[in-house]
């Protein structure tokens, strides 16, 4: 068929719609034209299923294997450019953000949209205060766990398990009761991880305490004795408040996914937090930071890192510079530039970690190295917050329980966002099926 032979071209938007932006696809098994409206950089992949060869054929989809080029969704809450290393919050950029503001002020303005003025700030400040408290029953049940307990494991177990203790989050189209959910996940997750630190070392579990500033707190809560009193050091607490600002959201990641994704089935926020908080724990995404540590000590020294980089060459996929690229990012993580200055200040009061040398040597080397270079491989959010955890005291294995606290403000600004979105529903993405034709039973005698 030629072209003056198609067919008009057909328009699959909204009918009696003028579309300026318009793609059109040809298709060459019937020679027929469609265009296709383009609306904010995107085709809608229902457009595609009316393109048939037959009236009766299910229509064309989209194929898109972990969502690499697939937006499930609009949002107002982060913007990234990987491409140029840019990541703002609700259009500040995370470079203001960490440098002027509270982790609190910023998970203010993830869920609402616009900074605190000081009088809303003061109540949101009292609201989160006031609900760190966790159920004497909760306590128990995080007892119950061994004491080699994997703190990511009692932290997602311990965030489902608050489902039946606030039998009021199910209503999740009341605004009083998400608005109640949301200060008792941000308030109580610190509780939770601190509780779960102390689990593992066998000690008694430390109280918040109001007095205190968010990361005040949680500080206070993991590493005061019974026998001393503990002043957080200004420094470190101010340094954890950056971390936490950083990791407060991060768009459409494996996690926030996993968050719409499960609440796109309507249970309550906690249950979501807890997929959202499995989806993080995995060592791709934010279980990244333990295993950098783990890399950094495995390594060892500064002079074995070009036999390190070297195996990750020659591995080929198999073995992986740990903290070293990204999904999104192009180019230099801004939060990484952000954590490497801030390392700095922990240091000064830590002493410096004698892995830094090595993590700085493997920087200088990959960023010159023509294998990381083509594959545009930089240093992510997690090759140096391990460094400066660690420096804190955490135990590596609790690191990416202090990732979940804060990107917890995210999941819920996305999981509000998704329940508001008239276009959401249940999350059921479709499937290229290629298993057996229809084929007939065989009893087990037979087979
Ligand atoms: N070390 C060595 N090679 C790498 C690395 C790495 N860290 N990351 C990607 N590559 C290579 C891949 O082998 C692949 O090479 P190829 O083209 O020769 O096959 C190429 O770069 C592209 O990699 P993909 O895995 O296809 O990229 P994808 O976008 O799927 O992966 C990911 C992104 C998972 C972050 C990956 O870079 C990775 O595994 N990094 C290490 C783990 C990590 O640091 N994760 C934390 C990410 S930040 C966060 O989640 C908070």
């Amino acid at each position: 068929m030629t072209v003056a032979e198609m067919e008009m071209p057909k328009t699959l938007g909204e009918p009696g719609k003028e579309e300026v932006e318009a793609l059109s696809i040809t298709d060459r098994r019937t020679g027929r034209v469609y265009e296709v409206p383009i609306s904010n950089g995107t085709i809608r992949a229902m457009d595609l299923r009316q393109i048939k060869v037959k009236p009766e054929d299910f229509g064309l989809m989209s194929y898109d294997p972990a969502f690499m080029n697939t937006a499930n969704c609009k949002s107002r809450i982060t913007f990234i450019d990987g491409e140029k290393g840019i990541l703002r919050y609700r259009g500040y950029p995370i470079e203001q953000l960490a440098e002027n503001c509270t982790y609190l002020e910023v998970a203010y303005l993830l869920l609402y949209g616009e900074l605190p003025n000081r009088k809303q700030y003061q109540e949101w400040e009292r609201n989160i205060t006031f609900h760190t408290m966790i159920h004497e029953s909760l306590k128990k049940f995080m007892d119950g766990f061994n004491y080699d307990a994997h703190p990511m494991g009692m932290l997602i177990a311990t965030v489902a398990a608050m489902s039946t203790f606030y039998p009021d989050a199910h209503n999740i189209f009341d605004p009083a009761s998400r608005t109640k959910q949301t200060h008792r996940l941000i308030a109580k997750m610190p509780t939770l991880a601190a509780f779960a630190y102390r689990h593992s070392l066998g000690m008694p579990y430390v109280y918040p305490d109001n007095s205190l500033s968010y990361a005040e707190n949680f500080l206070h809560m993991l590493f005061k004795m019974p026998s001393e009193t503990y002043k957080p050091n200004p420094a470190i607490s101010r340094a954890l408040d950056v971390l936490f600002i950083l990791h407060a959201d991060h768009e459409q990641n494996c996690g926030t996914h996993a968050m719409r994704g499960i609440g796109s089935s309507h249970p309550d926020p906690y249950s979501a937090v807890a997929g959202a908080a499995a989806a993080l724990y995995g060592p791709l995404h934010g279980g990244a930071n333990e295993e950098v540590l783990k890399m950094l000590a495995e390594i060892g020294s500064k002079d074995r890192v070009p036999g390190f980089i070297k195996e990750v060459k020659e591995g080929k996929g198999e073995k992986r510079l740990m903290g070293f690229g990204h999904r999104v990012y192009k180019n230099y993580d801004p939060r990484a530039r952000i954590i490497k200055k801030i390392a700095d200040d922990v240091f000064e009061v830590t002493g410096r970690n004698p892995l830094l040398d090595i993590a700085l040597e493997l920087e200088r080397i990959a960023l010159q190295d023509d294998y990381f270079v083509k594959r545009k491989l930089y240093p992510n959010v997690d090759f140096y917050s391990g460094l400066i955890y660690q420096a804190i005291g955490m135990p590596t294995a609790a690191f990416t329980v202090l990732f979940a606290i804060p990107r917890t403000s995210g999941w819920i600004s996305q999981w509000q966002e998704m329940l508001a979105d008239p276009e959401q529903k249940i999350a059921r993405p479709r499937q290229v099926y290629i298993g057996p034709e229809e084929r007939q039973f065989v009893p087990i005698e037979k087979r």
